[in-house]
């Protein structure tokens, strides 16, 4: 069946069952491969994206639920790349694999839209479900700092 949504500021329609996952509709149908699969169940936050600006895990977010609203991605954070937090992100030099990044920005995007100037703790409970098994934890909460001032 058809669903139209809005992904990074342009329309979109997608043929799918109801049921799939906006992770495979950004990936395999639209071809935005900056959303990473991760685990698939909700619990690592690598597929992180914003629907209608709140952080959602795409691969727990069925087509369906996101038809109609505005989805975006790591590739429509900024028309340029240089969105605060992927300039800190660079300055900092946040990324070691990079896998689960562009999860981190888009929950750290989701943060400062409500919070400009968020604690650590802030930060910190914001990110607590996306996970990074390199470690970069305390450069990401640097950066989200640097993004925000
Ligand atoms: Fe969606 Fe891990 S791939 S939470």
């Amino acid at each position: 069946m058809p669903y139209k949504l809005t992904v990074n500021g342009r329309p979109a329609t997608v043929d799918a069952t109801a049921d799939t996952p906006l992770l495979w509709v950004l990936r395999d149908i639209l071809h935005l491969f900056g959303t990473k699969y991760g685990c698939g169940i909700g619990s690592c936050g690598a597929c992180t994206v914003h629907v209608n600006g709140e952080a959602v895990r795409s691969c727990q977010t069925t087509i369906a639920e996101a038809a109609g609203k505005k989805v975006t991605t790591i590739e429509g954070l900024s028309p340029d790349g240089k969105h605060p937090l992927q300039l800190a992100w660079q300055e900092v030099d946040v990324p070691q694999c990079g896998y689960c990044q562009a999860g981190q920005i888009l929950s750290a995007a989701a943060l400062l839209a409500k919070k400009p100037r968020p604690t650590d703790a802030d930060i910190d409970e914001a990110l607590s479900g996306n996970l990074c098994r390199c470690g970069t934890h305390m450069s990401i909460r640097k950066a989200v700092h640097r993004a925000a001032s």
